[in-house]
């Protein structure tokens, strides 16, 4: 897995979500209620911009037709049978770093 290194996000606890390009991803970053959570910001229903959207109950809402995706899980809400990547983040000094596999460590992950 890489570490990738997010310019000008504070760990901070203020809610916001922002999107940036981490190696070809489009990825979403929600800061809420203290946690930072990085998620694709396409939503799979119609490729709606997940970070244009907001929270609401731990999930993300998606502005366009309002389906809900899990923060801690990707998962999509009851209903939806689909879901969205998510991506592991750490804080190391202050910073804030998202973790991408290659397409290569999933394959070997899949098959432990
Ligand atoms: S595009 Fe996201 S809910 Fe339809």
């Amino acid at each position: 897995m890489k570490w990738y290194k997010i310019p000008g996000i504070q760990n901070t606890a203020q809610p916001f979500i922002k999107k940036v390009k981490i190696s070809n991803k489009h990825i979403c970053l929600v800061g809420y209620e203290g946690q930072i959570f990085a998620l694709s910001a396409k939503c799979p229903h119609a490729g709606g911009d997940l970070s244009s959207g907001w929270c609401k109950e731990g999930k993300l809402v998606c502005p366009v037709h309002r389906y809900s995706y899990n923060l801690h899980t990707g998962k999509g809400s009851e209903g939806q049978n689909d879901y969205i990547n998510t991506f592991p983040v750490e804080i190391r000094g202050g910073a804030v770093y998202v973790g991408i596999s290659s397409f290569w460590e999933k394959l070997k992950q899949a098959f432990k």
